[in-house]
């Protein structure tokens, strides 16, 4: 575990090797600002003064040239490779108000929809806490980075959690599920719950 410093707070997180340091933000309790956890929209932004990070995704779409000329990071796509000091803003709005939790879960069974959506349901040991409209991230078979599916359900002490998924032609997590890849019984690892779009009281 590492130490991730945030330059100008008196404030630091643990951050394992093979997390992102978002993920180890968020697991700690920050309010680090981000959206799509995935490298597409560029809120995660951060500035590395001290230590080593290694950019899971040197081609996402999330910086621009100007980010990529800056030396500008994402935190979603960064793992640390020691103690590390960055430079991000801290955002309260996006403390979480469940902190996400990696897990195994259990691919049960999934039904159709429609011509092209299915439901697709696994089932924790624990129970599942999320907000309605928050998503979880998937590690599937054979897919290289993360996959990120809305929850369908509402949180429940039972474990489960249920997901509407679109198939898309050609896509590799589309493929993992539609196809068979993933069979009912088969544990995959899901991390979550992500999202700010939730309804505010
Ligand atoms: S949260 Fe969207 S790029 Fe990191």
């Amino acid at each position: 575990m590492y130490s991730i410093v945030i330059d100008g707070r008196d404030e630091s997180f643990p951050c394992s090797a093979d997390d992102s340091l978002l993920r180890g933000g968020l697991r700690a309790g920050l309010g680090l600002p981000y959206e799509c956890s995935t490298g597409s929209c560029g809120t995660c932004k951060f500035d590395l003064l001290d230590g080593e990070t290694e950019n899971l995704w040197p081609d996402s779409p999330g910086l621009s040239e100007r980010d990529l000329r800056k030396d500008r990071r994402l935190a979603c796509q960064n793992r640390p490779l020691g103690d590390c000091t960055i430079k991000m803003r801290i955002d309260p709005a996006a403390i979480p108000q469940i902190l996400p939790r990696q897990n195994l879960v259990r691919f049960v069974e999934s039904r159709e929809l429609t011509h092209d959506m299915r439901e697709f349901r696994f089932e924790a040991e624990s129970k599942a806490e999320f907000l309605p409209g928050q998503y979880a991230l998937f590690t599937l078979p054979g897919v290289t980075g993360l996959r990120a599916y809305s929850m369908a359900n509402l949180s429940n002490d039972t474990g489960a959690w249920n997901f509407h998924i679109k198939n898309m032609p050609g896509g590799a997590g589309s493929h993992a599920l539609f196809d068979g890849v993933v069979a009912p019984g088969q544990m995959v690892e899901m991390d979550g719950p992500y999202g700010l779009a939730f309804l505010r009281e």
